[in-house]
């Protein structure tokens, strides 16, 4: 276990720009120094290290951190060997055993994936099913597939396995029955859930059969966040900078591509894709492939998922299967050069959603196009946006203003219902996104924070994550972004908060932020009162709405 204080002063002590200058040439531009990105090959320089920030964020392709998420990433170490190589930097001596935030967990995860991939070993059962499929042993290996035998050995095994049946339970692998302790995985085909790093750090389970549910997911933990990481990801990480990667809907279609050697493929987890996971994809390409079961399910999903790829500034192109097929049974039919064929034949979504509609009569085509527009405004990027918008227009013989501005939009897509009324999700986390970014950055907004209980409010996970240990560490000596990307577990979130030291670099005044945090405050206590109101909880109506009165009253007095 390494001190907290050694890292602290590790941290205190390394400089980033000598850090980094170490290994490539910086130049300074400003306040920050520019260079070229060892983490992607460029020819202009979109790399930034921030003296001041003690953080350094890739606008090219997304990657940041702090001194050690360099190390780590620079040197492909993990973060205790990262820490060993900067103290060795500085002569400061580290002690030789480690363990670091949840490593427990990490290690007790490793262990039950050794203990599903020996049962593997053992059951014939297991091992016809995975043949039947039409994998190999190389891909049972490298994707670590295992068998959860059934009753409950895995609990029987935990002491020979040296985890306590706490850290099982912490980990969703066992759960609790009236009559005890049951294994969450019984008979299953497990499939390892590997982190962006290569970290097991969660678990989805087949039966064997064709008995219900088909598929398990462990629930998720400290460690795992579904809706943020991707099945396969870890595993096509190395292939899709060069290649676009391809979306699959299942694990099975995913495993049966890379058994024909597509190794650019990811998965969701069972879920709706999230804008998270499509920002995870974007670090890597700007262009995905999506290639969903060929029934109806297969093409309202993939609808779904255009928005979310767009909204995160991912270009979609839709691959189309035959009725019937997903990508496993497609495949095996057509054999690569089909797959292939079909990639090339794949179209982007203002054609996927135009050949899926095809409007007749006026008022047809003015829902296609309302939809059409409605896509193309939450695109981020402005150039595809006026050339989507251009398409468009020709396709439809109309004025391109008509798509760029104006109302003809009913407003976005088919997830539309599940927005908070009247704000669409993306601005809503951009809000969110400048509240958390600023906080991250100062003491004196960070306690602001804490005292409106920013956390509380914010939506999407990742940020929750982030706003919680700005809350719970505002106090904390050295208190900044670079603290927190150390705190940070996932890869994706760390290079999130490392681009806040270049994007949000104009902190409000202090009064500023309050009187706007406030705000924020009192409409998100108006939601919580309605919802409340609706579901008869008269006494939390109460309240929350005398929250609410005391707060506007200050805002109002500050106001004058
Ligand atoms: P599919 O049923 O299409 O999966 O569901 P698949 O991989 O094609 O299934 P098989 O093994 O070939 O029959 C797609 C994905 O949805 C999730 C799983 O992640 C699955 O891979 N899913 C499906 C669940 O989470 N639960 C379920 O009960 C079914
Ligand atoms: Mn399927």
């Amino acid at each position: 276990m390494i001190k907290p204080e050694v890292i602290e002063q590790i941290r205190e002590e390394t400089d980033i720009v000598a850090l980094v200058g170490s290994y490539l040439p910086l130049k300074k531009v400003g306040r920050n120094y520019r260079g070229l990105c060892p983490f992607h090959s460029e020819r202009s320089p979109s790399f930034y290290v921030s003296p001041e920030r003690q953080s350094y964020h890739c606008f090219g392709c997304g990657a940041g951190g702090n001194a050690f998420t360099f190390i780590m990433a620079y040197e492909k170490v993990d973060f205790p060997e990262a820490v060993k190589i900067l103290a060795k930097r500085l002569g400061i001596k580290v002690a030789e055993t480690f363990s670091y935030g949840n490593q427990p967990l990490y290690e007790v995860l490793e262990l039950v994936a050794r203990f599903f991939e020996e049962n593997l070993t053992k059951s014939i059962e297991a091992q016809s099913y995975l043949k039947k499929r039409g994998l190999s042993r190389a891909t049972i290996k490298r994707f670590r597939l295992g068998f959860a035998p059934a009753g409950n050995l895995l609990r029987g095994a935990g002491k020979k396995l040296g985890v306590s049946e706490e850290h099982l339970l912490r980990a969703g692998l066992l759960f609790k029955k009236e009559n005890g302790l049951i294994d969450y995985f019984r008979e299953r085909i497990v499939f390892p859930i590997f982190s962006p790093s290569g970290k097991i750090i969660g678990f989805s389970g087949r039966v064997l059969d064709d008995s219900e549910p088909k598929y398990l997911n462990s629930p998720d933990s400290p460690v795992f966040h579904k809706g943020e990481i991707l099945y396969g990801f870890f595993q096509a990480k190395g292939y899709i900078r060069e290649e676009v990667p391809i979306l699959v809907e299942g694990n099975f279609d995913l495993l049966s591509l890379v058994e024909r050697g597509i190794n650019n493929v990811v998965a969701p987890l069972g879920t709706a894709l999230t804008v998270n996971q499509a920002l995870l994809l974007r670090r890597y390409n700007r262009q995905v492939f999506l290639c969903f079961d060929g029934d109806e399910a297969g093409e309202k999903a993939c609808r779904r998922t255009i928005e979310v790829f767009l909204r995160a500034g991912v270009e979609p192109q839709i691959m189309k299967l035959p009725e019937g097929r997903d990508p496993d049974s497609y495949i095996r039919e057509a054999g690569i050069e089909g797959f292939s064929l079909l990639m090339r034949q794949a179209v982007d979504f203002v054609d996927f959603i135009v050949g899926m509609k095809r409007g007749k009569t006026v008022g047809e085509k003015r829902g296609v196009i309302s939809e059409l527009a409605g896509l193309v405004r939450i695109m981020s990027d402005e150039t595809a946006r006026e050339l989507f918008a251009n398409k468009i227009a020709q396709l439809f013989q109309i004025n391109r203003h008509l798509i760029l501005s104006g109302d003809s939009g009913e407003r976005l897509g088919p997830d539309s219902g599940k927005e908070q009324r009247g704000v669409p999700v993306s601005l809503n986390r951009g809000i969110e996104e400048k509240f958390v970014a600023a906080a991250s950055q100062d003491k004196n907004l960070a306690q602001i924070a804490r005292e409106l209980k920013l956390s509380e409010m914010v939506e999407d996970e990742c940020l929750k994550r982030i706003a919680r240990l700005i809350e719970n560490h505002y106090d904390k000596s050295g208190f900044g972004l670079a603290l927190l990307i150390d705190m940070m577990e996932d890869e994706a979130d760390r290079s999130r908060i490392a681009q806040w030291a270049f994007t949000e670099t104009n902190l409000p005044k202090e009064e500023e932020f309050r009187i706007r945090l406030q705000r924020f405050r009192a409409r998100w206590l108006h939601r919580q009162i309605e919802a409340a109101h609706r579901a008869g909880k008269e006494k939390e109506v109460e309240s929350l709405a005398r929250e609410r009165e005391v707060l506007l009253k200050d805002v109002v007095k500050k106001e004058g």
